[in-house]
């Protein structure tokens, strides 16, 4: 493939590995896998790629003293990015309008994302205090809330007018910002602007089939799924029809996006959603549970795994093969072997990388 030929590649500390090939990129993620991995028989390490950049369809950046970016490697300020080639093209424009705006402030977090239907969403994680100033002076907001939905703070609140005309935030709103697949067919998921979702459309509808394509397969009867946030590898993994799964999920707002996303496709009956610090023990009896779906935050599952883990199939999704390495360690001494380990590159150009394997029980 073609190098990237980014203009910012010699400071921006977005892009960690762009100045190596693609192809030396691609074998060093596996190497670093397989020396993570070391210790156990390794089923061959898959690559998926998506291409080398327009993938991304979420960004966050900062803005700081007039620049709208990312940490310079060199000078350690803001490296002012007009243009990302990681973006897809629509959240390029979508970026484009931001800049065009200039906050009134002089510096603040932010994520710019765009649905698959195109719709534009800010996160303004700014001070409260730069928040407060904002909505009095109201000019620069209402000229974003023409391009698309804002989102204020820490707690995701979302921007609205009162009938006098002044600025307020109020409960966050739920929009579809992302989708997943669900017998065989895209849906759209609700959540925040805010709220966790994969990097990028396209390697998220790959991700989804494979999970649908595997809980095919392998018929659970009954999940148990840890860090399903809004749902979105929940209703793929319902791919057999009598599959029930219990829901397991820590953050107050992803919650409740996945709550209204299980009511509004019915599903009620066959997801038990628990929201808790599952890391913890609990007093949950894994061995109910013919399959665990695992898709934790960098930090693993925890003592998850402690309890009586006796299900058939584990698939364990990371996008820290740190953590995995360690969990596949205590699953080989429980008796899993992996079956499947793929690379899905949905963070080209980067060292990051994202792991989705597939761990089964020899029964011997
Ligand atoms: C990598 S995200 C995955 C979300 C979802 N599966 C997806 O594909 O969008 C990890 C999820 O684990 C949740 N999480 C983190 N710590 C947790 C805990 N202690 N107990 C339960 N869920 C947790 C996070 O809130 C987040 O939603």
């Amino acid at each position: 493939m073609d190098p990237v030929l980014c203009q910012y590649s010699h400071v921006c500390s977005g892009c960690d590995a762009i100045l190596s090939s693609y192809e030396t990129q691609k074998n060093q993620k596996i190497a670093t896998l397989r020396n993570l991995l070391t210790s156990h028989t390794l089923p061959e390490i898959q690559f998926q790629s998506f291409g080398t950049h327009g993938l991304r369809s979420r960004l966050d950046f900062v803005f700081d003293n007039h620049n709208f970016g990312l940490y310079s490697h060199i000078t350690r300020k803001i490296e002012d990015l007009p243009i990302c080639l990681q973006l897809s093209d629509s959240l390029q424009l979508a970026l484009n309008q931001f800049r065009n705006l200039k906050p009134p402030i002089s510096k603040g977090s932010f994520r710019i994302r765009v649905s698959p239907q195109e719709e534009i969403g800010f996160w303004l994680d700014f001070s409260n205090e730069n928040i407060k100033d904002l909505l009095q002076s109201r000019d620069y907001l209402l000229a974003l809330q023409e391009i698309g939905h804002v989102e204020m703070g820490q707690r995701h609140k979302a921007l609205y007018q009162k009938p006098s005309g002044e600025l307020g935030i109020g409960q966050p709103q739920f929009h579809h910002w992302s989708e997943t697949v669900f017998e065989h067919k895209k849906i759209p998921l609700l959540s925040t602007v805010a709220s966790f979702t994969q990097p990028s459309h396209i390697s998220n509808a790959w991700i989804t089939e494979k999970i649908e394509n595997w809980c095919e397969t392998l018929k659970p009867q009954n999940i148990l799924e840890f860090g399903s946030g809004i749902g979105n590898l929940t209703f793929p993994a319902l791919a057999y029809k009598n599959s029930k799964l219990t829901a397991l999920e820590f953050d107050g707002l992803s919650f409740q996006a996945l709550t209204k996303n299980v009511e509004s496709l019915g599903l009620g009956q066959r997801i038990d959603l628990r929201r808790g610090d599952y890391r913890k023990s609990t007093d949950l009896k894994l061995s109910d549970y013919d399959l665990l779906l695992l898709n934790p935050a960098r930090n693993g599952v925890g003592e998850l795994l402690k309890s009586d883990v006796t299900s058939d199939s584990i698939i364990y999704m990371s996008c820290y093969p740190e953590t995995l390495a360690l969990d596949t360690q205590h699953l080989n001494n429980l008796g899993y072997s992996l079956q499947e380990l793929i690379i899905v590159d949905q963070f080209p150009q980067t060292t990051h990388m994202e792991v989705l394997s597939l761990f089964t029980l020899c029964k011997s």
